[in-house]
């Protein structure tokens, strides 16, 4: 070390400097020349774009040779399906999502038919359990559902069904019922306070139920003027006044403490 410092023509410049510094600045020259050795020679061309798409990704857009139609024209040949997809779940999903783009089939049927997805791989696209899924959307694992079968050979993909809609309430609320059959609420049907539409069994998410909406509503029971038998009553107006009853009293399982 010592040897080679004589011999380098900026050995008064690097004597100002403790040796710390000039240990930093090797490391830092070797860091930076590798950074840039790196760029130039590791990293391949087509990450160092800086449009918003690359070069390749256009062109392999650009070379997609489908088109697609839309689910009318399939409908001018194909009315049966349409007719069953009409009412069932799959009524809001296009018929090129499942058979991809089908405009060259529609022009001209004879030439090519479009594939159809038979494995079970395509539907558990939408339907694999995922908890960052919707509440309610229907869901399954995949693994123990029904394994080693085709989904369609159990559902029809164009009308595809749960063999049974539940009928209680509790099939789909569990949590709620168990936790009101021993609460004081036990004995009030769900139905006392929540109007249910008709189809909210079958579509849950888009048909809702109404909930409860002021204090008067909880009152009918436990005004105390109203004077029911058997129900605790509170003076309405001075009982948590302005707040909700449920704001304290969660309603499928009071409690009054
Ligand atoms: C001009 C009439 C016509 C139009 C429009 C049309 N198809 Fe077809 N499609 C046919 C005919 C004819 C067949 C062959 C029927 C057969 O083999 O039973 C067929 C067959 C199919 C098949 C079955 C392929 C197979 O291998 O069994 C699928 C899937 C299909 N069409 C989807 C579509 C979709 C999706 C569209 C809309 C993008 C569409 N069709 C538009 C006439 C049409
Ligand atoms: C959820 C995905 C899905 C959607 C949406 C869908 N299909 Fe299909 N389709 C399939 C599958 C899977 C098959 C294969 C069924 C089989 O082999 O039993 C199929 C089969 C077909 C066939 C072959 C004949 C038959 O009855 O099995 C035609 C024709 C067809 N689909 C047309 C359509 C048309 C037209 C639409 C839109 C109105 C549509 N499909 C929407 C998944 C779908
Ligand atoms: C692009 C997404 C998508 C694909 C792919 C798809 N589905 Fe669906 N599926 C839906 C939607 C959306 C619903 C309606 C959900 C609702 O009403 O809340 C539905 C509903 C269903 C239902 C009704 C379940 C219930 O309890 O309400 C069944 C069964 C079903 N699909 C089976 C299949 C099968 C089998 C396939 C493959 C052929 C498939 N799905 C492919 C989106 C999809
Ligand atoms: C052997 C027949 C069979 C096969 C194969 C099958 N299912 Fe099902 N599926 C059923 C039955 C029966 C039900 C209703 C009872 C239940 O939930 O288990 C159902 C229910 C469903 C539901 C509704 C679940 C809910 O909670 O609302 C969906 C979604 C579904 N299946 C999708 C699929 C998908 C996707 C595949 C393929 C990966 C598939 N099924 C394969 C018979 C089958
Ligand atoms: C097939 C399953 C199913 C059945 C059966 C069912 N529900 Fe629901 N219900 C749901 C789902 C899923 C939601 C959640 C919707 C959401 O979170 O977007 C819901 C939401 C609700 C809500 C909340 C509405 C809101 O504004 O958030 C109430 C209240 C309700 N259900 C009451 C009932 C009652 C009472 C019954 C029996 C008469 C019942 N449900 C039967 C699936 C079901
Ligand atoms: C005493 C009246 C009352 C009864 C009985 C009742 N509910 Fe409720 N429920 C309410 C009120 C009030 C709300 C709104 C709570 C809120 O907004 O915080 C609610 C909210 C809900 C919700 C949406 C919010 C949540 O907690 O998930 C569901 C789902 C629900 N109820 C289902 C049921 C079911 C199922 C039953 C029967 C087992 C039932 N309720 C019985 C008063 C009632
Ligand atoms: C259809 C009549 C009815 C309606 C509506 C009703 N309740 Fe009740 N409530 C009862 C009955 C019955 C009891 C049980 C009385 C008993 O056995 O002690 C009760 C008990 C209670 C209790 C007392 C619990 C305890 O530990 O003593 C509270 C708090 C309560 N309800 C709050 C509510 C709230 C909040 C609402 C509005 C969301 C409501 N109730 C709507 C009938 C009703
Ligand atoms: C600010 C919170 C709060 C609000 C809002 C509220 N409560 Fe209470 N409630 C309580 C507390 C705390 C108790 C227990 C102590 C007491 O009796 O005051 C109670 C007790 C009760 C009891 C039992 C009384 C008894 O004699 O056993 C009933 C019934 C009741 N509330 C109904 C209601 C109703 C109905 C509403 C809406 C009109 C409501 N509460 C609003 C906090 C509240």
């Amino acid at each position: 070390m010592d040897k080679e410092e004589k011999d380098t023509p900026g050995n008064k410049f690097v004597k100002k400097f403790p040796e710390q510094i000039i240990h930093l600045f090797v490391v830092f020259s070797v860091f930076i020349v590798g950074i840039i050795l790196i760029r130039a020679y590791v990293i391949p061309a087509r990450l160092k774009e800086s449009g918003y798409h690359r070069t390749k990704t256009i062109e392999a857009e650009l070379s997609f040779k489908g088109s697609y139609s839309e689910s009318e024209v399939c409908v001018e040949c194909h009315d049966d399906i349409n007719e069953k997809k009409r009412n069932g779940f799959h009524k809001f999903l296009a018929c090129e999502t499942c058979h991809g783009a089908g405009a060259v089939h529609a022009e001209n049927p004879g030439e090519t038919s479009p594939p159809a997805p038979t494995g079970r791989v395509y539907c558990a696209l939408c339907h694999a359990y995922d908890p960052a899924r919707p509440t309610g959307f229907p869901q399954v694992a995949t693994m123990a559902h029904n394994p080693m079968k085709a989904c369609i050979t159990c559902h029809d993909p164009h009308a595809p069904k749960p063999p049974e809609v539940p009928k209680e309430c509790s099939a789909c609320h569990g949590e709620i019922s168990r936790t009101m059959s021993i609460s004081p609420h036990v004995h009030l049907e769900c139905v006392t306070c929540h109007t249910v539409p008709q189809n909210h069994k079958t579509t849950p998410r888009a048909k809702k139920p109404t909930t409860p909406e002021n204090r008067e509503f909880c009152g009918k029971c436990h005004d105390r003027d109203a004077r029911v038998k058997g129900i605790p009553g509170v003076d309405m107006k001075t009982h948590g006044e302005k707040y909700l009853c449920w704001q304290c009293h969660y309603p499928h399982m009071p409690e009054a403490r």
